[in-house]
C-alpha cells in the first residue's frame, strides 16, 4: 500500500468513527465508568511526574506539537508537573529533530498555577528538562499573571496554548480572552475538561463546576464570537476517548 493510499485509508476510518453513534457512546460509557470509579486519568506518569490526563489526548497533543511545531507553550493548570513534563520533551524533540541544541533554542513551555506546592515544586525544579520550563505562581486570569505569562510571547512565532487550570465557565472563558489571541495559524489552544458537559450532573460535588459551567460550555460561548478559531472535529472522531471533546480548537485565521 502507498503512503497516499495508507492516507486515504485513515482518513476514511477516522469518518467512520466519526458516523458511529453506537461505538462513541460504548467508549464514553466505559470513559465515564474509568473516571468515575477509577480516577483514570490520575493514574499515569511522564518523565516521572504524574500527568492528570487520558492517555489518548497525550496522544493527540503530540501529533499537535508535530504539525504546529510551536515555540512557547502557555500551559494554565499545573498540578503535580506531569504536563509540563511532557511538552517539554515534546519541545526538546522537536529542536532535536530540527537539529537543535534543546538547552540553546528558544523553545519554552510557561506554566501558571494559583498554588505551586513545596513538593510538586521541588519535584519540578529536579527535572532533568526545568531548563525548558518557566514557572508562575499565581490566578492565571490575574491581570499581572496574564502580563507575566504573555510577556514570554513577545517577537514568537509560533504559540500553542493549554488550558486546565479551573474549570468553572466563567474562569475558563476569562483565559480564552487572555490568552487565545496568542495562538499562532495553524496552532492550537486546547482546552481541557470539556468532558464535564457530558458526565451525569453532580459528579463534581466538592468542585464549583457541573453540567451547565464547565470548560466546555465556555467554548462554546466563546467561539460564537472568534471564528478565527474552529473545533477539530477529526481529533475528537480519532480519539473517542478523550477529556477535550470540542475542546482541540484550531487557529484558522
Ligand atoms: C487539572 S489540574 C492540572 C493538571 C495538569 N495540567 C496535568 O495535566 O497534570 C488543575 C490545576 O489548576 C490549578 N488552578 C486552579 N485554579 C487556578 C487558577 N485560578 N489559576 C491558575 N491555576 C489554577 C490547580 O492548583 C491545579 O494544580
Amino acid at each position: 500500500m502507498s503512503n497516499h493510499e495508507f492516507e486515504a485509508q485513515v482518513k476514511q476510518n477516522i469518518e467512520g468513527l466519526g458516523r458511529d453513534p453506537l461505538l462513541k457512546k460504548k467508549a464514553w460509557e466505559w470513559a465515564v465508568e474509568a473516571s468515575e470509579k477509577y480516577n483514570y486519568s490520575y493514574n499515569f506518569r511522564w518523565g516521572g511526574l504524574p500527568i492528570i490526563q487520558f492517555p489518548q489526548d497525550l496522544m493527540a497533543m503530540q501529533e499537535i506539537f508535530w504539525s504546529a511545531k510551536p515555540d512557547l507553550v502557555i500551559e494554565t493548570g499545573i498540578a503535580r508537573g506531569g504536563s509540563l513534563s511532557f511538552w517539554s520533551s515534546l519541545m526538546c524533540l522537536l529542536d532535536t529533530y530540527e537539529g537543535l541544541d534543546p538547552r540553546k533554542s528558544i523553545r519554552k513551555v510557561v506554566g501558571v498555577d494559583i498554588d505551586i506546592r513545596p513538593h510538586n515544586r521541588k519535584a519540578l525544579d529536579e527535572h532533568p528538562l526545568r531548563f525548558k520550563i518557566e514557572l508562575i505562581e499565581g490566578s492565571s486570569i490575574d491581570p499581572e499573571i496574564i502580563q507575566q505569562a504573555r510577556s514570554h510571547a513577545d517577537g514568537v512565532d509560533r504559540v500553542l496554548v493549554s488550558l486546565d487550570s479551573s474549570h468553572t465557565h466563567e474562569h475558563v472563558l476569562a483565559e480564552l480572552n487572555a490568552y487565545a489571541d496568542l495562538v499562532s495559524v495553524g496552532s492550537y489552544c486546547i482546552v481541557f475538561d470539556t468532558a464535564i458537559e457530558d458526565l451525569p450532573a453532580g459528579s463534581f460535588p466538592d468542585r464549583p463546576w457541573d453540567v451547565g459551567n464547565n470548560p466546555k460550555t465556555a467554548v462554546h460561548e466563546w467561539l460564537t464570537t472568534h471564528p478565527e478559531f474552529q473545533i477539530d472535529k477529526n481529533i475528537d472522531n480519532k480519539l473517542l476517548i478523550s477529556v477535550a471533546p470540542d475542546g482541540y480548537l484550531k487557529r484558522i485565521g
